[in-house]
Parts: C-alpha cells; sequence; structure tokens
C-alpha cells in the first residue's frame, strides 16, 4: 500500500542492515569501556537506534529527546524546540547522539552545544543518513551510514507529514503526493 508513493528506492533493507552492522562494530570498537550514553532525537531515530544498537556489544544506556524543526512541510524552518528533555546527568559522560538524518545541521549543532554545556565529556553523532548539500552550520558527523543527495526522503523513521517512518527501506516520495 505504501509502495505505490515511493517513486524510488535509495537505500534498500538490506544495506541498512549492512549500515548498521558496520556503524555499530565502529562504535562497539570506540566506546566498548566508555559506557556512553546513546541520545536518539525522536521520533525519526527509532527504527535506525534499534538496529544500532543491537549491533553494539556493550554496556550502554539510551535516552531520547524530542526536538522538532520541520513542521509537516519538507523544508526546514529554522525553528527548533525541545519537547521532551534527557531524563539523565551528562556531565562527565560519553554521549552518542543517534540521528535519521543529517540536512541543515541545525538540530544536531543545537543539541551538541546543550549537551557539552551540561558537561558531557564528548559527544559525537551517528546518523544514518547525511545530506551535505543541504548545510548551513559546521557540522560533519563523525559516524555516517550513507550520504545522499539533496532530495526529500521517506522510510525507516522519516516522515512526510508523520507518515511513511513504518517503511522498511527510504525512499524518495513521488511528487504527486506532496503536490496534493
Ligand atoms: P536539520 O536540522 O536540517 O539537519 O534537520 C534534521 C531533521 O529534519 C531530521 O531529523 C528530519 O526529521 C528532518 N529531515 C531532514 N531531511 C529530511 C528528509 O529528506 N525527509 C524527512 N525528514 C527530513
Amino acid at each position: 500500500m505504501l509502495e505505490k508513493d515511493i517513486e524510488k528506492v535509495l537505500v534498500s533493507e538490506q544495506e541498512i542492515d549492512e549500515i548498521a552492522k558496520r556503524l555499530g562494530k565502529q562504535l562497539t570498537e570506540e566506546y566498548k569501556d566508555k559506557f556512553p550514553i546513546v541520545v536518539g532525537l525522536l521520533k525519526g531515530c527509532v527504527p535506525f537506534m534499534g538496529k544500532l544498537i543491537n549491533n553494539m556489544d556493550m554496556h550502554l544506556e539510551i535516552e531520547f529527546m524530542d526536538v522538532s524543526s520541520y513542521h509537516g512541510g519538507i523544508e526546514s524552518s529554522g525553528d527548533i524546540k525541545i519537547s521532551k528533555d534527557l531524563d539523565v546527568a551528562v556531565q562527565d559522560r560519553h554521549i552518542i547522539i543517534a540521528e535519521d538524518i543529517v540536512d541543515t545541521g541545525r538540530t544536531i549543532k543545537v543539541i551538541m552545544d546543550l549537551l557539552k554545556y551540561r558537561g558531557a565529556k564528548s559527544v559525537s553523532v551517528v546518523t544514518l543518513l547525511d545530506k551535505p548539500e543541504g548545510r548551513v552550520v559546521n557540522l560533519d558527523p563523525e559516524y555516517i551510514g550513507k550520504t545522499i543527495p539533496k532530495e526529500f526522503v521517506v522510510g525507516y523513521g522519516l516522515d512526510y507529514d508523520e507518515k511513511y517512518r513504518n517503511l522498511p527501506y527510504v525512499g524518495v516520495l513521488k511528487k504527486e503526493v506532496y503536490m496534493k
């Protein structure tokens, strides 16, 4: 049913599995003695973060923040609101922020600065997708699943108007879906 709205598949389910394995292994090597907090940015992080932490063979905590910058459309407003904050202190802790996609970089930059201000020992970013052409702030995620062109994508956590997050792959929406 959802598939009929998709123009093309950009990252297949199998490729997402491979990405989660590769990044999970890398994070395990780099953080195994650091008991990090993996901070997921709701709601888009959910499917990828779930798969990623299954591939991290080490002790870690998970936490979530809800930060919004998009308001049902397809362009970033640059307006950021924190509607759910962390439930734990980050002082002297290593933080890995887990995201579905980094576009302008504004959301992550604000969160990184906030967590550093709160005394985190280190803050890094792991993202399923990166759209570097969209960047308006100076930010390079340390762990990137796949770099994609400046296209609006949905699936695997990414939404259009809160829909399509449950697609098991990442795809490009047909134009007529958001031109309606
Ligand atoms: P940034 O602050 O512009 O980097 O925005 C990142 C957030 O914007 C992501 O967590 C997504 O929620 C949303 N976003 C950016 N690009 C897309 C896209 O292609 N599809 C769906 N959501 C997107």
